[in-house]
């Protein structure tokens, strides 16, 4: 997915924009990173693995430039060396580039019948040596470009320099998101505003197919065709961009406190006025059936919100990964909703799924945390969650106001389709707005979470189960730990382990459960005895003082079905981060993953 950014200034030293940017930019990326710049009339580059600080204590600090281009990278073609990482220089281009060339190969084999070779394993330079093939060709950058653009099948956001053009950075974009900063004789391209918040807020968004020539006081967007195009210039708001760690020693742990007050803030314009602020949400009772699609977390999101719409209001609902989604069946209509969800609304597999239905013709709605994202404005209509900016690439804050969002969503439907009474929705409103006095106990339990930890840390294998609403929250706890704490950690409904995978159950195997539905708490604590007997550690979360000697409890307040998966996933979230901190893991960065996801 990876981070760009490029800036060139008339009057500034452009390298401590690049390595701000950078440093902004890599919750998209951090497995290596590179800067090439202007020194002594020469292009040069300084590249490393791994993170942005590192190739900060690589650059020379008295070396100063007035054009020049950075990236950060999440590897996609080629391991994370410095050889592969970017800048990518071939003959007289340098380029970076977020996105993949799927063609490469393709274009490879054409490129070294042209006596063409490559250094690195990427399809980034041979996207390089492409432009450079053109350029040598047509001796224009208008034709050079275009000609890219009708050849490479995939996505790029490139920023380019030219050695013969070092007035100007060109940049030009499919798929991947790039925008131009503007400011006072210094114009700045990243991959998002928000890394360059410090020196602009005033930008234009490039759209896919669309190029632009940027010198120290001037940008031109051209299309394709090489059509000058008047874009819109924005600017963004720079209220809520609180991104310090505060006295938290790891940004998760700083975000999963923030809930105490981001679930209300994100429900509150829809319950303030009780049941008639309700009655803003969109009105779903048009479609017939509501599909659900995103990655990750909000994928498991979406879950609870199908549990809620199936079981709570008698609506179907279907979710999807959205990676599947798109190579597979739609079943769309226009009786369907189809509701994306994502935290950052730059994931690439669910723009790709949003396009799709888009393209279609039928309806869509948006869950979206970052507010002028791409998701954002693609759909039909947006809401937001108010999760505030989640740093940690772990998603934790911003999971629970998006469960918070869908519930209140859920239920404003069941008002109006009659399966839920307005005594109900007053209860469940009270909930919402006392969610900090719920929580906070919760939150606050650490000798709980990490007397758990301590069990379970050397472990390379743990299990979640649940049924119902549990089985899906179980999900995200699985998940949580693993992507954190590197333990392998899988998630099962728990009527399902008794087909196969209590065969992988052997002394003191955890097993961490929980069992928060009247009506399937017996059949769980089955399934627990069942996985106790061949050996394995219990741990179970439960709301109705549950009481047995054998297994190791966390007690939840009882609440709604409503606001139960908030009050749930908290112990997941916390016994997730305490295991990870015993690992001594990149707790907010860990290993091979990013923040945005936006490579298919
Ligand atoms: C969550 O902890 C993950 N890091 C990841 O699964 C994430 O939820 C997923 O990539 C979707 O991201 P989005 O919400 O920004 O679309
Ligand atoms: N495909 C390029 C690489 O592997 C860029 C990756 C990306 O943007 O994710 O270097």
């Amino acid at each position: 997915m990876c981070g760009i950014v490029g800036a060139i200034s008339k009057n500034r030293n452009i390298l401590p924009i690049l390595i701000t940017g950078l440093k902004n930019l890599e919750y998209r990326g951090y497995d290596s990173a590179g800067v090439a710049y202007l020194k002594n009339n020469k292009i040069n580059i300084v590249k490393t693995s791994g993170k942005v600080s590192k190739l900060e204590n690589k650059l020379n600090k008295s070396d100063e430039s007035n054009i020049g281009i950075a990236h950060t990278r999440w590897a996609t073609h080629g391991k994370a060396t410095s050889v592969n990482a970017h800048p990518h220089r071939v003959n007289h281009i340098t380029i970076v580039h977020n996105g993949i060339i799927e063609n490469f190969k393709e274009i490879k084999e054409m490129l070294e019948n042209n006596n063409y070779s490559f250094k690195s394993s990427t399809d980034t330079e041979v996207g390089c040596a492409l432009l450079n093939y053109y350029y040598e060709k047509f001796k224009d950058v208008d034709k050079t470009i275009k000609a890219f653009m009708d050849k490479v099948m995939g996505s790029y956001a490139i920023t380019m320099i030219i050695d013969s053009d070092l007035d100007n950075l060109y940049v030009l974009k499919k798929e991947s998101p790039l925008v131009i900063g503007i400011s006072d004789n210094t114009n700045i391209v990243a991959s998002d505003i928000r890394a360059i918040l410090k020196y602009t807020n005033k930008y234009y968004i490039l759209d896919d197919f669309e190029y632009a020539k940027i010198s120290s006081n001037e940008v031109i967007i051209k299309s394709i065709k090489g059509e000058i195009l008047n874009k819109e210039l924005h600017t963004l708001d720079l209220k809520d961009n609180d991104n310090s760690k505060g006295h938290y020693k790891h940004y998760m742990l700083k975000e999963i406190m923030e809930q105490k007050t981001t679930i209300l803030k994100t429900v509150l314009p829809f319950i303030e006025e009780g049941i008639d602020s309700l009655m803003t949400l969109p009105d779903l009772t048009k479609y017939k059936e509501i599909f659900i699609v995103g990655c990750g977390t909000a994928y498991h999101a979406g879950l609870v919100a199908k549990y809620l719409f199936e079981e709570v209001t008698n609506t179907r609902c279907s979710v999807y990964l959205a990676s599947e989604y798109r190579y597979q069946n739609n079943f769309l209509s226009k009786d369907t909703l189809t509701i994306f969800i994502s935290q950052s609304g730059e994931t690439a597999d669910t723009i790709a799924a949003l396009k799709l239905v888009k393209s279609k013709g039928y309806p869509t709605l948006g869950i979206i945390n970052v507010e002028n994202s791409t998701i954002s404005y693609l759909v039909d209509t947006c809401l937001y969650t108010k999760a505030g900016s989640e740093i940690a690439v772990a998603s934790t804050k911003a999971y629970t106001a998006q469960v918070a969002l869908l519930s209140i969503l859920v239920h404003s439907h069941g008002l109006r389709n009659k399966t839920i009474s307005r005594d109900n929705t007053i209860e469940v409103i009270d909930e919402f707005k006392s969610i900090e006095k719920l929580i906070t106990p919760l939150l606050n339990d650490k000798d709980t979470y990490l007397s758990i930890a301590k069990n379970i840390y050397k472990e390379e294998d743990i299990f979640y189960i649940g049924r119902g609403l549990d089985y899906y929250l179980s999900m995200e706890g699985a998940l949580k730990l693993k992507e954190i704490s590197y333990i392998h950690s899988e998630s099962y409904a728990a009527g399902e382990l008794k087909h196969g995978t209590i065969s992988l159950i052997k002394k003191n195997t955890p097993v961490i459960a929980s069992a928060t539905n009247s009506n399937l708490n017996a059949k769980t604590i089955s399934n627990l005895k069942e996985v106790l007997a061949r050996g394995a550690d219990i741990y179970l979360i439960c709301d109705d003082n549950y009481k047995d000697d054998t297994f190791t409890i966390v007690n939840i307040p009882r609440a709604s079905e409503f606001v139960k998966p908030i009050l749930v996933i908290i112990p997941y979230q916390l016994i997730a981060y305490y295991t990870a901190t015993l690992r001594g893991t990149d707790i907010d960065k860990p290993k091979n993953l990013a923040k945005s996801v936006t490579v298919e």
